[in-house]
This record gives structure tokens, sequence and C-alpha cells, in this order.
């Protein structure tokens, strides 16, 4: 089909904050979104991901304050940190649009300056209470604490009274329209629980929506009233608009908007189903067709937070699985729109069982005997018998439910069918004991047979798998003879019988390497809540026993993560005189390459430690923070290393 002809599929993630680095939850979402769009490519649909970072707002300009360091300096560290991540977790998105480009700015401020005209935005005076790690106004019924402060009911934070001039977006006019949009479009949002919790919110009334702040400096400015800036998530939900091209590329924009999925998490929900939809009202756009709030990611139970200490970094496991393990667990475990506990333990029996032992050992056995019985290429192949067409017929029935699944987003339910028809195979192969067959040379036809039957099952699986598990997938796919990419294969084209007997199979090799569990588990961060007593000033020392210590500037020449660890990293430190190896629990709060070039201060004469097998002989200084982790004093200016320092 032509591309132009083709059926537009738009899927967009939401845009994360940039105060902090990317963990679990964060990954859940975008590989969610990388699966669907994977899956409609299968479809032969025209496809454009979105994803990006929210870059403005007070909760951004706080964190950067916090560091020492302007807000954009931070935004570029940390949108570095979701590339990476994006790329280590094989995330084939179409842009990446950061609210602090330009263009989007530009957009924003003539969208604000429309509906303004319009009036739709009147100026006025808003007092109440305001969730910065949220970027939220609370309800008025939110109880006020005899301290004079509210705490924010979504996230449990203290909320301050702000009283300031600001625009405020006519919301209250669109509260018919928005009851006629759910009425309407019963899948505007998803799942169902959540369109029922939506419809109540709006039928207790909508009130008008403050959309500027005048204390907030880090913000897009109001054209022609720059004291204001855009309220940071009127600034961000207009990415789905700027990022597909809205002025920048028309072409783009009008072949696909609006958005077929707007994928988010279910704490942002109000704000894309009820918000969004009146905006884009008011500006003229069309609606995109479904809002959809997956659960969480919990870990003992609690959300995820760095000040909770309990986030997991998904590096740890990428590390140690791999890609494809890490994406199956998390699309595998959960229906989309439940919550989640993530637990090691779990992790690794879902990965072992299904994977290393289902998938992984069909895979093995099948072309290990297709390899020893005919190297790699059957010969005379019987004809089929009533078991060979019932493996074959019961794909014919499971990919009709695969695809059902996957069209109605529940990618686990799609997995669990996948899995059943492995087991489907499993099953054909022992109940047939070709090893058996295999002894005597008369039943060879019956013994191609079997195999090549077996291995047309592993093709359609390997196929459906795509979405979840793109890179073994694929490597199934080449192993079986395949020439071509798997995503340029329609699904509708699929077929059993497509797999061509006279190829020449590929010996096997592991798809999903052997974990050492015992060495996985002893990394599980401790995931406590981490409730540090105030460190008390320690007993004095005199000041020859300070000058004992030897400080010195050092210059941080290499940087890499260790390998299988949470925190640390690994680095080779110029002392002056000489180069040192140093180990250091940082990367929580720096990337390796952050830190090439810097400068900082280090003892040097303090006793070398072993730490995970690697030598440390030197200690860097850093001030650590109450969720324990670590911030370094580096040196702006260009001081020699091995300077004293006293
Ligand atoms: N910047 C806003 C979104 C603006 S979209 C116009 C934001 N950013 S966020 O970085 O805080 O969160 C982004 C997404 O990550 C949300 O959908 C959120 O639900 C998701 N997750 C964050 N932690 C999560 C878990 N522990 N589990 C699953 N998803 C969670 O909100």
């Amino acid at each position: 089909m032509a591309e132009n002809s083709k059926q537009t599929f738009y899927i967009t993630t939401p845009i994360y904050y940039v105060n902090d680095i990317p963990h679990i939850g964060h990954a859940y979402t975008t590989i969610i979104a990388d699966a669907i769009a994977r899956y409609k490519k299968l479809q032969g649909f025209d496809v454009f991901f979105l994803t990006g970072t929210d870059e403005h707002g007070q909760k951004i300009e706080k964190s950067a304050a916090a560091r020492g360091i302007t807000p954009i300096e931070l935004a570029d560290q940390v949108v570095g940190r979701f590339k990476d991540l994006w790329e280590a977790l094989d995330i084939d998105y179409d842009y990446f649009i950061r609210t602090t480009q330009p263009q989007h700015g530009t957009e924003v401020q003539s969208l604000f300056a429309k509906l303004k005209d319009k009036g739709d935005i009147y100026k006025g005076t808003y007092e109440g209470y305001y969730c910065v790690s949220d970027e939220n106004f609370l309800s008025e019924d939110v109880p006020l604490e005899t301290k004079g402060y509210k705490i924010c009911p979504d996230c449990g934070k203290k909320a301050n009274k702000v009283s300031e001039e600001t625009y405020f977006f006519k919301l209250s006019a669109y509260q018919q329209a928005l009851m006629d949009l759910y009425a309407n479009n019963p899948t505007f949002v998803r799942p169902q629980s959540r369109m029922n919790e939506i419809v109540s919110f709006v039928k207790r009334g909508l009130k008008d929506l403050s959309i500027t702040r005048t204390t907030v400096k880090w913000g897009i400015p109001v054209l022609d009233d720059p004291e204001h800036t855009v309220y940071v998530w009127f600034d961000a939900l207009h990415n789905y608009l700027t990022g597909i091209g809205y002025k920048r590329d028309p072409g783009l924009y009008e072949r696909y908007w609006p958005a077929d999925v707007h994928l988010i998490g279910k704490d942002i929900l109000r704000f894309h189903a009820v918000f969004w939809p009146a905006f884009l009202m008011a500006g003229g756009f069309a609606l995109p067709k479904t809002v959809f709030g997956h659960g969480w990611w919990l870990k003992d139970k609690t959300k995820m937070s760095k000040s909770k200490g309990n986030v997991l970094d998904p590096h740890t496991i990428l590390d140690s699985f791999g890609t494809d393990p890490l994406r199956y667990f998390l699309l595998r475990e959960i229906p989309v729109g439940l919550d989640g506990n993530f637990s090691h333990e779990g992790f690794i029996h879902r990965v072992n069982s299904d994977l290393a032992n289902d998938l992984g050992n069909l895979t093995q056995r099948l072309l290990t005997m297709i390899q020893n019985y005919f190297s790699g290429r059957f010969t005379d192949i019987e004809e089929e018998k009533e078991t060979d067409i019932k493996l074959r017929t019961e794909f014919e029935r499971a990919k009709e439910k695969i695809i059902a699944f996957y069209d109605d987003l529940a990618i686990n339910r799609a997995l669990e069918e996948i899995w059943a028809y492995i087991s489907t195979v499993n099953r054909y192969l022992a109940d047939n004991e070709p090893w058996i067959l295999a002894k005597d040379e008369t039943q060879k036809p019956r013994l191609a047979r079997i195999l090549y039957q077996a291995a047309a099952a592993l093709r359609t699986i390997a196929y459906c798998l795509y979405p979840v598990i793109p890179t073994s997938s694929q490597k199934i796919w080449s192993l079986l003879d395949e020439k071509q990419a798997l995503p340029e294969r329609c699904f509708a084209d699929l077929e059993f019988s497509g797999f061509d007997p006279n190829r020449i199979l590929q010996k096997p090799k592991p798809l999903f390497p052997r974990v050492n569990l015992k060495d996985f588990l002893a990394e599980e961060p401790k995931s406590q809540p981490v409730k540090k007593e105030k460190e008390k000033i320690m007993d004095q020392v005199s000041f020859d026993e300070f000058k004992r210590m030897d400080l010195r500037v050092a210059e941080i020449l290499e940087a890499e993560r260790v390998e299988g660890t949470e925190k640390l990293i690994k680095m080779r430190v110029d002392i002056g005189d000489e180069v040192r190896q140093m180990v250091a629990g940082i990367a929580t709060t720096y990337s390796p390459k952050d830190l090439v070039g810097k400068k900082l201060i280090v003892i040097v004469n303090l006793k070398p430690a072993v730490i995970r097998g690697i030598e440390s002989q030197a200690m860097l200084l850093a001030a650590v923070l109450p969720d324990d982790s670590a911030l370094i004093p580096f040196f702006q200016e260009d001081i020699p290393a091995g300077s004293k320092v006293r």
C-alpha cells in the first residue's frame, strides 16, 4: 500500500518532568506505547509515536536551584538520561519534543493569544493552594491544616497558599460539552473505571482554571504581558499538537491529528480527560480518540518516589538481563489499567519460566534437532496428519484472539494467548517424540514433518511477539532464515504455511542469558523509606589530626557504570602525579558521561577499599541528601589536578 493511502495512527506518551532521572514507572508508560506503535505497524498502519520532556514550571525551577544550576542546564542533563534509556529499551519513537524548544514556545503563545482574543481567557486574581510536586491547584474542599497549609490529596505533599493576579481559562463554560463528549464517546477515557471517575468529577461542577503565574519565572511568557508565564500544564498538554508539527510541519499535523491514543498514568488523568479536551474545543481542534490511563508500578505496595527512596533504576535490570526481559515482564505481569507490585523475585521467576524455559528452550531444542537430524534443511516431508493439522489450525484460532487483544490494548492477554500456543507446540513435540523417531531411518519423512510443523509454529510465535520483545523476535525470525525484517511483514499476511520448507535454518544461539539469581537479588535496593536521623556534629579533632588527611583536587578522566549495580560508577582520576581508580555510589545522581572532565575534591591517603571486587584508591567528597543520593561540589575554575585542599 502506498504510504499516503495507509490509515494513520498517532500515539503519545506523557512528556516527562526533568527534575528527576527516569525510573521503572516512566519506562513502563513508554514501553507500552512502543509496543502498541510496533503492533500498529504490523497491522499496516502509518504510525507516528511522540514522546518528550516537560521542562518548565516551578518544580523544575526549584530542583535546579537546589543543585546550583540553571533550569535549562538541569533539563539538558536529564534529557540525555531519558534519551539514553529509550535507546537501551529499544523505544522506536518518531519525534522527541522538548517544551523548551523555541518553536513550541511560540506556538503555545499564539494558541494562548487565540483563546484570549476569543474571550475564553480573561484576567483576574487567584487565591488558593498550589502543589508544586504535581503542579496542581488544589480544590477548595481540601481541608486547611492548623499550620496554614494544605496537604495535596494526590501526592501527600505540602501545598502553600498563592495569591496573585492570573489569567483564567473559562473551564466552567465547557462542562456540558465535556459531559456530551463522554456520553457520545464511551471510549474517550479508558479503562471504563477511569471514565466513571472523570464523569463524576465533571458532574460535581467545574471552576475556571488559573493558567498563568507571576511568581514563576521558568515558563513561557504570555505575549503582550510577559510578567505572566503560562501554567506548566497548559504549556505541556499542547506538546501533542506542537510535537506533531502543528505550525512546524502542517503536512504532518494534517496527516496525523487527532491523536488516536494518549497513553498516560492514572495520576494525570484529569489533566488529559478534562482540561485538554476543553482547551482543544476552545481552540476549535478535533479531539483525540482515547485517553488511556494505565496503573502504577508499586514497590512494597507504595508508589515509587525519590523522597521515599524506593525508585527502581531500569539500568540495574537492563545490565543483568538485557532489554526484552524487562519489556516482557512489565507488559505481561499486569493488565494495562491496573497497578502492579514490582519484586525482583517475581521478575526473575517470570523471566526464567516464560522466556528462558518455555520460549528459549523451545527454540534451542527445535533448532538443535533440525541441525542434528537434517543439517538445517528439510528433505522429504511427509503429508500432514491430524495432529499436524491441529497444530496449524490451532494457530489460526490463536491468531484471531491475539489480534483482538492487541487491538483492545490488552497486551497481557495477547501474551497469555501466545504462551498458551507455545505450550501447545511444546506438547506437540513431547507427544510426537522426534528424538525416538530419529533412531529409525525409515521414519525420516515423518520426523521432517514434525520438526517442520514446530518450526512453522515458532515462526508465527516470533512474529506475534515482535511488539513486545522486538530484538529476540527478530533473532528467532532470522534463525528461521526469514530475510525480511519483521515490521515489513503485515499481520494479515502471516500464515502458518507461509514457512517455506526449502530454507536453511541456522544453528541456535542462546536467546535469554542465564542469570545468576543470587548476585542479582543481592543487588535489590533497600527499599524501606529512608528516614534519616539528623546527623549530630561529631566529636572534636585536633588540627594535627585533620592535617593527616590528604585532600586534593582531582580531574575525572574516565567514568563508567559498574555493571549489575544500582549506584556504582568506576572512574579514573588524575590526582596530579598519578592516575588512580576510584569507585563511588553516585549513579543515581550522575551519568558517567556528565562526569568526565569535572574537577572535584578527593582524599588520596585513605586505605584503599574493595567495592564489588574493584579496588577504590581514592574517595570523593559529596553532600549526602536525605534520600541518600550524593551531590558533588565541582570546581568551576580551572585548577591544576593535584592541588592541595585544606
Ligand atoms: N510532566 C507530566 C506529564 C505532562 S503530559 C502533557 C508528568 N510527568 S512525570 O514525569 O511525573 O510522569 C510521567 C508519567 O510517568 C505519568 O504518566 C506517570 O503516571 C508515569 N509514572 C510515574 N511513576 C510511575 C509508576 N511508578 N508507575 C507507572 N507509571 C508512573 O506527570
